[in-house]
């Protein structure tokens, strides 16, 4: 009796100890850059985030616009210095035809936008306004051309009309509607989606065609001065790389892509609010689940690219769920909690730590559409807590990161488990180190032991997002419920910081 009582007494002690997380960082082992595009954003003409979300049209009177573009959204997009723009699809890029939407607004056809919502748009928002709002954003357009449904003269001629800075058809056509300068547009994609929405295709048919698309996608012989970026799988599609990988010649691709989003089922999506732990553990399985998929297509392509010339772009990430009650189903309206924080900040440090290879990524979508960083209603707008996520991890970018060793505690539901923390580093141009940490565990502090290498580390501030509930959202009428504040859970000792973090945190530390 008395060996059983000392028995409990032990394992209610272990049971209680704080948890101890340990990472390492390799301050004097950073060699690769983070790629500031990593940090990029999709907008598609898909419910209201063309629409209603960027652009309002040229005579709104009620909602402050810069030639139709919301002038609130492009403030806080700036703020999140957002290094590029893809567009105008996903499916709907394949469907696309780029000179229905130039010239006079009057004059231009309508089209049906078959994938979402089957709605007639009147192209009010085509090649122009795009432009237009990457210029008022300060970011780099990422077109997608379409391959499913349109031809290769097509692309070629859209290259032209954005690029040629020459005399061409195409350019005198540009300066017909307005503008004399080209905008030398680097980033585009073949298609989208080919194993799909994109044309249903078999890899090696796509390989073909892509690598007769690429050939004509140039600016006058200048080939290498686009980046071309081929449409890849969708997350454990890996065949699909490999096919591409084996019969695209190097030089014709600049990148490859990928897709995979944080789904439960495509036929039960779950609710994007009312969720249980359950369902949590389950979107961070498939959301962790990002990085089996990235290390098994970089080792595929490592094995045709071992130069890595090739960057694996992966141009749509982030949660899908069930569509907001009482809206469109073809809309992909979700609201946005800090479950999509969560996301949000362990996608990142993945494409963080894996910056050697992935050199792009962008999350569906930025405005009213499916993990978005703004939610729009007429005149009011809301950031949410994925916003705010890529705000805090935005000073990684163009940062070389730190090598780091993590030893992670476990958050276990059920007979599953997952690791508690997710962690990357980076180190900037005056020699800030910033760590981000996100403790995935939904009802347990987690405690970290960080040890810096290779930098001595004089002083330490902190950011953190957490909310009292992981369900927890920002309204229309409540919208800083959820927001950025000091983090007071990080001290330094000598090159060891000491960290507390809550449950369903995010948390990034600067260290000078
Ligand atoms: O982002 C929504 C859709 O998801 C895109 O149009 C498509 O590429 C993907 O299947």
């Amino acid at each position: 009796m008395k060996n059983l009582l000392f028995l409990s007494f032990i394992l209610l002690t272990v049971n209680y100890l704080p948890a101890q997380n340990q990472v390492v960082l390799n301050v004097d082992l950073a060699e690769h850059q983070i790629s500031r595009h990593i940090y990029g954003h999709f907008s598609e003409h898909l419910g209201r985030c063309i629409y209603d979300g960027f652009y309002v049209g040229d005579n709104n009177e009620l909602i402050p616009n810069n030639k139709g573009v919301r002038t609130d959204v492009v403030k806080a997009l700036k703020k999140l210095q957002i290094p590029n723009l893809r567009w105008p699809g996903g499916c709907f890029a394949d469907t696309y035809h780029w000179k229905d939407g130039i010239g006079p607004k009057a004059k231009r056809p309508t089209i049906v936008n078959a994938w979402w919502g089957g709605i007639t748009e009147d192209n009010s928002f085509g090649t122009h306004e795009f432009l237009e709002l990457c210029e008022q954003l300060d970011t780099e357009p990422f077109i997608s051309g379409n391959v499913g449904s349109g031809t290769v003269q097509e692309l070629a001629d859209w290259i032209q009309y954005t690029n040629a800075g020459y005399e061409s058809p195409m350019s005198k056509l540009r300066t017909e509607n307005g503008h004399a300068e080209p905008w030398t547009v680097k980033y585009w994609g073949a298609g989208n989606e080919a194993w799909g929405c994109g044309g249903n295709m078999r890899p090696e048919y796509y390989a073909d065609l892509y690598r007769q698309y690429a050939t004509y996608m140039q600016t006058a012989g200048k080939g290498s001065d686009l980046y071309r970026i081929a449409a890849g799988g969708y997350s454990d599609h890996y065949t699909w790389t490999e096919v591409l990988m084996k019969n695209i010649p190097l030089k014709l691709m600049e990148g490859i892509s990928l897709h995979h989003y944080s789904v439960l089922s495509w036929t039960d999506k779950g609710p994007s609010t009312e969720f249980t732990e359950d369902h949590y553990f389950a979107t961070m399985q498939k959301a962790l689940a990002m990085e089996t998929h990235i290390q098994k297509h970089s080792n595929i392509m490592n094995k045709y690219d071992p130069e890595k010339t090739v960057g694996l772009i992966v141009d749509e990430w982030g949660g899908w769920y069930e569509v907001e009650p009482g809206t469109n189903p073809g809309f992909l309206y979700q609201q946005n909690t800090m479950r999509d924080a969560m996301i949000a900040g362990t996608t990142l440090n993945i494409f963080n730590n894996h910056c050697e290879r992935v050199k792009m990524a962008n999350l569906a979508q930025t405005i009213n559409v499916l993990q978005a960083v703004i939610l729009t209603q007429e005149e009011k707008m809301l950031l949410t807590p994925t916003y705010h996520v890529m705000e805090m991890y935005k000073v990684h970018q163009g940062a070389m990161m730190i090598p780091i060793h993590i030893k992670s505690e476990v958050y276990q539901v059920g007979k599953d488990s997952l690791e508690a923390i997710s962690v990357s580093a980076s180190i900037n141009k005056e020699g800030k180190v910033h760590i981000s940490l996100v403790n995935i565990h939904a009802n347990q502090t987690e405690k970290v032991a960080i040890s810096i290498r290779g930098m001595t580390a004089k002083n330490i501030t902190g950011r953190i997002l957490n909310a009292n509930k992981l369900q927890a959202y920002n309204t229309f009428d409540a919208p800083n419920k959820i927001q950025v504040s000091n983090f007071q859970g990080a001290s330094l000792d000598g090159d060891k910081v000491s960290v507390d973090l809550p449950p369903f945190s995010v948390v990034v530390l600067e260290v000078e």
